[in-house]
């Protein structure tokens, strides 16, 4: 099977075919960072256009690399949301589009889903059920994932992602965007032990995370600072931050652990899904805690970690494997949680509507 991938909900517009055989036959992404960075910030009417611009060369270009036409298809996959609603509509209309009038079975893939799922493209060894770390700009939650399109959230943020949170770190420390690779690449060789930063809901029960506190706590370290910030108070701070995030997500993942072991005494997987995902440190931690679980430990490669087609490819993959097929009036979602039936974190308004993006 070759499933046509797209994605455009955020700020990369992606193409990539991939095969039921998990061979990745072409995964071109184009990021729009140069258009938002005047702006501080992605500005969603910018990020629509520049998809609308760049997709169908992209799709172009990726049917080249792999050297297919439309013909060779056997399937069309894009994601659906959540994300910008107008970024979201141009990717999935181009993906029905090519699926109507090749007449090839489609699937609305949540990108949420292509991260959960992504770790199974790389390795065919894993094996539902697992416990997932989903770990990214937008989310950052633990989930028991039981299947395709099955999933229990065990957990989620009550304020800030844990990507978010390393863009605005690196904002107030002047690293730059994306923030995550720049906090990483200022961190090293710098002291973690320097600064003294809080870490939100370690050793409490629950599955929650919470990263706002730990924003501003550093906010006032910089402010606190006699002579202004040089680079190795960067660096210092830096490491201190990301150890401060790396110690909450090993504690949260400690209690998730016994949740899943509770509901699946034989289950033996702890995946990580998400752009977050591709920081060392953090990659190392998960390591050292599935040894220490006694779990196998199951991580995308760095270029299925950060937004990109070929995990969209992938969940269309499993999707349409197992004859989860959408006709062409499937409807774009700014916000789509994987497990639906999942209450407000605590904190959030009563509606949920204060809630972080799913
Ligand atoms: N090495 C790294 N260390 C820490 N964070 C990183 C690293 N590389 C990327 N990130 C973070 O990952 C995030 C991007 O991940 P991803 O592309 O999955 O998020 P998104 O698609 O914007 O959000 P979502 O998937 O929740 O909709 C950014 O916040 C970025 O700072
Ligand atoms: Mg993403």
């Amino acid at each position: 099977m070759l499933v046509l991938g797209i994605e455009t909900s955020c700020d990369e517009t992606a193409a990539a075919l991939v095969t039921d055989k998990r061979e990745i036959c072409a995964n071109v992404v184009l990021s729009q960072l140069d258009e938002h960075a005047p702006y501080g910030g992605i500005v969603p009417e910018i990020a629509a256009r520049s998809h609308i611009e760049h997709l169908d060369g992209l799709i172009a270009r990726a049917m080249k690399d792999a050297g297919a036409t439309f013909g060779d298809l056997d399937g069309v996959a894009a994601t659906a949301g959540p994300g910008l609603i107008g970024a979201v509509m141009v990717g999935l209309m181009t993906g029905k589009a090519v699926a109507g009038v090749h007449d090839l079975p489609f699937a609305a893939v949540n990108h949420l889903e292509g991260h959960a799922l992504s770790a199974r493209l790389g390795d065919a060894d894993l094996e539902f059920p697992y416990l997932l770390l989903l770990i990214s700009g937008g989310h950052c939650q633990l989930l028991l994932v039981e299947g395709v399109a099955k999933y229990k959230r065990l957990g989620t943020t009550i304020d800030d992602a844990a990507g978010e949170a390393f863009d605005k770190a690196a904002k107030l420390l002047g690293l730059g965007y994306p923030g995550g690779p720049a906090i990483e690449r200022a961190a090293k060789g710098g002291d973690a032990a320097r600064f003294d930063l809080p870490r939100p809901l370690k050793g409490r029960k629950g599955c929650d995370f919470s990263f706002s506190g730990l924003k501003t706590a550093l906010l006032h370290k910089v402010q606190a600072l006699e002579d202004g910030l040089d680079n190795t108070l960067r660096a210092d701070l830096a490491a201190s931050f990301q150890q401060a995030v790396a110690d909450v997500v090993i504690d949260r993942c400690q209690n998730a652990i016994k949740s899943f072991r509770a509901a699946y005494p034989d289950g033996r997987f702890l995946v990580a899904g998400g752009g977050v995902v591709a920081n060392s440190l953090l990659r190392a931690r998960l390591k050292t805690l599935a040894e220490k679980s006694g779990l196998s430990l199951a991580l995308p490669p760095l270029a299925l970690c950060t937004d990109n087609a070929a995990m969209i490819a992938w969940a269309g993959i499993e999707r349409l494997s197992l004859g989860l097929e959408e006709d062409l009036n499937a409807v774009p979602r700014a916000r789509w949680p994987l497990d639906s039936t999942a209450a407000p974190p605590p904190g959030v308004g009563r509606a949920g509507k204060l809630g972080p993006k799913a």
